[in-house]
């Protein structure tokens, strides 16, 4: 016989057939009603045993986190709380758990203590819905794309450039770091290392994607980018994956126009398709933030907040409009920003964002057309050779959550601001050719894939919607 999801036994429109069930108890309650598990949905299914039927030393191990097989019939629940169970006649135990020493106890654990067991962390009801959720964003992506005639090109994880040109970056190397090959100079010889030259892991797929769109036309990449920042924060990790579509033709409103039909058109999707998962976590964050005081909690619930970041115009303005905003802003006048903002030209910080997004705007907010000095040499200059076609999207509870631009694309231009910031042209050729041939206007960004989990799912913390996160410190599993 082969096995039945308990999503499907639970979504079944009728009862009395036959099924074989697996899955993870969750709780074994009066040597009688199992709670168990299976990940295909939030809720356990409850399998009644006969425990006149079931020899003792089975039923011994019937313990929380075994994995079990039953077999039996789906009858109507007497009990509470769920439509149907399971009666079984038969059950095996796949997987014996030892009771006293398995670390997730049927109670609540923080979701510190769960991190460092996130080997087992997907067995709870959190995590389980955390990850499900992760990957129905990650199908609407593609679906997105796929729907408007996108291609998915896989931009390298190893590469010789440096995107952002100041990124800091993990080296890659072959060489052996206890008898390292030196020139004359005494640096390390590079051109003895795997790759004849000194390599990185991207810190974004951007210019590789740059490239491919002008030929397809209409690009994103979708895959994992690092970055050896020493940022401690819960909005960073040293190793993400970030959705990259790059447009030709496209100028900073249609690129405005794309990110912002995306991320609603994921989150409906979520909305639609993971109503009980967010619903749990909904409740989850009610239950979590009771402690708070009344300013710290959430203005909405989290589903509440989907539904209005789908159904609301996202707030467009430009820098210069936002530093005006902020430096006549109560908590500026106030000295409460950690940061004062004083003129024009400063990086706005994360408390910044969050002013504009939560108290000011209450809604999520594109910002454009930043000062040159605090973006990336590739981003089109404004007429006024001060500011450059950039949009970062902020969000509320996460701050900046897309960073894009309308890309340089008149050589002359290119090749002076890169002179102005020391990038050397020789390495990008390559780069400077799609400039010299056929160039185009054409737009594009990236979306921090973790930090849209972590808006979508209401967690807190960014090391909780990446199955294994990497962050200073930290490479475990
Ligand atoms: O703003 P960033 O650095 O932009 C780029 O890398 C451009 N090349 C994108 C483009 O135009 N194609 O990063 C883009 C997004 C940020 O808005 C943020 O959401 C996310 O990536 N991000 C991080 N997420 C998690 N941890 C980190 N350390 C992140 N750094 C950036
Ligand atoms: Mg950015």
């Amino acid at each position: 016989m082969r096995r039945t999801e308990i999503k499907q036994i639970l979504h079944s429109d009728k009862a009395d057939f036959e099924v074989k069930v697996n899955g993870w108890v969750r709780t074994f309650r009066n040597n009688q009603f199992i709670a168990l598990n299976d990940g295909s949905t939030l809720s356990t299914l409850q399998v009644v045993v006969d425990r006149e039927q079931l020899d003792e030393s089975t039923l011994k191990r019937i313990t929380t986190g075994a994995c079990i097989s039953a077999t039996g019939k789906v009858v109507e629940s007497q009990g509470r709380g769920q439509k149907y169970e399971v009666v079984a006649d038969s059950l095996v135990i796949l997987g014996d758990s030892d009771a006293e020493s398995y670390p997730l106890q049927p109670k609540k654990h923080s979701l510190e203590f769960l991190r460092e067991i996130a080997h087992l962390r997907f067995r709870t009801n959190t995590f389980g819905a955390v990850f499900r959720i992760r990957h129905h964003v990650a199908y609407a992506i593609h679906k997105f794309f796929n729907d408007r005639g996108f291609f998915y090109m896989h931009s390298p994880i190893i590469t010789g450039s440096d995107a952002e040109g100041a990124g800091e970056m993990f080296r890659v190397t072959a060489l052996d770091l206890n008898d390292l090959p030196k020139s004359e100079d005494g640096a390390v010889d590079y051109s003895k290392d795997f790759f004849n030259k000194e390599t990185n892991l991207t810190v974004s797929g951007q210019l590789e994607a740059e490239l491919a769109a002008l030929a397809l036309s209409k690009v994103y990449t979708f895959g994992p980018t690092f970055r050896a920042e020493n940022s401690n924060t819960s909005r960073h990790l040293a190793e993400f994956w970030m959705i990259e579509p790059e447009v030709a033709f496209n100028d900073l409103d249609d690129n405005m126009d794309l990110a912002e039909d995306m991320l609603k058109y994921v989150i409906n999707f979520v909305l639609e398709q993971s109503d009980e998962d967010l619903t749990f976590l909904e409740n989850r964050l009610l239950e979590e933030e009771k402690n708070k005081p009344q300013n710290l909690r959430s203005p909405m619930a989290l589903k509440e907040k989907l539904q209005f970041c789908v159904s609301n115009e996202f707030q467009r303005l430009t820098y210069t409009e936002a530093i005006n905003i902020l430096r006549n802003s109560k908590p500026n006048k106030k000295g409460k920003f950690q940061f004062p903002i004083e003129g024009y030209g400063a990086d706005l910080q994360s408390e910044h964002e969050r002013y504009l997004v939560e108290k000011h705007f209450k809604k999520p907010v594109i910002l454009t057309d930043y000062p040159k000095e605090i973006k990336a040499f590739y981003m089109r200059m404004n007429e006024d050779e001060k500011t450059v076609r950039a949009m970062d999207i902020l969000f509320p509870g996460i701050g900046e959550i897309v960073g894009g631009s309308q890309r340089e694309e008149r050589l002359d231009k290119l090749t002076k601001r890169m002179d102005e910031m020391d990038i050397p042209q020789h390495e990008m050729d390559w780069f400077l050719d799609t400039r010299r041939y056929g160039t185009c206007i054409h737009s594009g960004f990236g979306l921090g894939f973790e930090r849209l989990v972590l808006f979508v799912t209401g967690m807190t913390n960014i090391r909780d919607v990446i199955p294994f996160p990497r962050y200073p410190g930290n490479a475990e599993f």
